[in-house]
């Protein structure tokens, strides 16, 4: 009988998440950030997070690079390109960031440095992380001005971050997030100060940019809209769980969970996109007092006794689908 074949690497998750937990304990209170979030990215794929704000959204993605205060309590497990991330020691954490993984935040000003020109500043990572000369690293700055399409890119290097608009200076921060070719890129919520035009120019860069170097993306956003542009994949978060998971047009046209079906069935007769995720009434739990059963209890219209005493757990209905719901049965039949 013939073996079966081993595992090629390739097939290896660039993203293994396993019942992520972060807490911040204070002498007030604990707050429960994330609890117990898995999931998997393969190389490019774009998992778009979606939540309410102050769902977790921002803390999951910052453990994923260990980027958290000294009062996070971080348990479970996290690797990226295979390596421990919770056990890495310092000088190999240094190397993931800005090498294997990139991260893009809302407001370009915390990656950008006012004092030093962009070209300075792109030229400077690449030197530091590669070790190349600094015209080699100049060379590489301007392909990479150029490969955002920035106009006038010989001209904008010698810019100072803050002589740049929203849109160019987003664009010089993906710039260089881009600089060291990340299998990874983290993206927070990087355009939600932008206007709709810019926004759309920018989700549509990222998603070509995405394709042509293969990257793995995960994509953080409180914009129904913004998800369905950019993900392959949705996660939605909420009271620092991912209630429900599937491929983008799967999850936007047959939403499992009642917190989902809310968020979906008040927005498909307006323009989705600029939406936040407030439509549904009442407010998330506090992350510092979270309800013993569902935390969605409170605002669920569908909610039964069961739900106010026991959490769900996970059901997996098909094969790449999850919810946390005691209403989505373990395996749906097919229509
Ligand atoms: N450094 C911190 N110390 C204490 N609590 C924090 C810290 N960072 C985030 N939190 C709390 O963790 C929760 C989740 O925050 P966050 O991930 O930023 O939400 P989101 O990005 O979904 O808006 C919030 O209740 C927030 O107040
Ligand atoms: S478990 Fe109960 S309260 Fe929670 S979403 Fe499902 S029906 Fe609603
Ligand atoms: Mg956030």
């Amino acid at each position: 009988m013939q073996q079966p074949s081993p595992v090629p690497d390739s097939a290896a998750p660039l993203v293994d998440v396993v019942d992520l937990s972060v807490r911040f304990v204070s002498k007030d209170a604990t707050v429960h950030a994330v609890n117990g979030v898995s999931f998997q990215l393969t190389a490019g794929e774009v998992l778009c997070i979606l939540g309410e704000s102050g769902s977790g959204k921002s803390v999951t993605m910052r453990a994923l690079l260990r980027l958290l205060p000294e009062t996070a309590r971080i348990s479970g497990q996290v690797r990226v390109d295979g390596r421990d991330v919770i056990a890495m020691a310092g000088n190999e954490l240094a190397r993931l960031r800005g090498g294997v993984a990139s991260m893009i935040f809302q407001e370009p000003m915390t990656a950008l440095d006012p004092v030093f020109t962009v070209g300075q500043q792109i030229a400077e990572t690449i030197v530091r992380h590669e070790g190349t000369s600094w015209a080699e690293a100049e060379k590489r700055g301007l392909e990479l001005l150029e490969l955002v399409q920035i106009p006038s890119a010989k001209r904008r290097l010698a810019s100072y971050p803050h002589e740049l608009s929203g849109g160019l200076r987003q664009r010089a921060m993906i710039a260089m997030a881009l600089s060291c070719r990340p299998r990874l890129l983290l993206a927070d919520e990087p355009t939600t100060a932008l206007d709709a035009t810019v926004q759309i120019q920018i989700l549509l860069l990222l998603r070509r940019l995405q394709e042509d170097l293969g990257m793995g993306v995960i994509f953080v956003t409180h914009d129904l809209g913004v998800a369905g542009e950019i993900a392959d994949r949705v996660a939605v978060m909420y009271a620092g769980r991912f209630i429900e998971t599937g491929p983008v047009v799967d999850l936007m046209e047959g939403p499992l969970h009642p917190y989902t079906q809310g968020l979906l069935g008040s927005t498909v007769h307006g323009g989705m996109r600029g939406q936040r995720l407030t439509a549904i009434p009442g407010s998330p739990p506090s992350l510092s007092e979270l309800p013993t059963g569902c935390a969605f209890a409170p605002r669920c219209p569908q909610a039964m006794d069961v739900c106010q005493t026991s959490e769900p757990t996970e059901r997996k209905p098909r094969p790449d689908r999850t919810a946390r719901c005691v209403l989505v049965e373990e395996s749906i039949q097919a229509a």
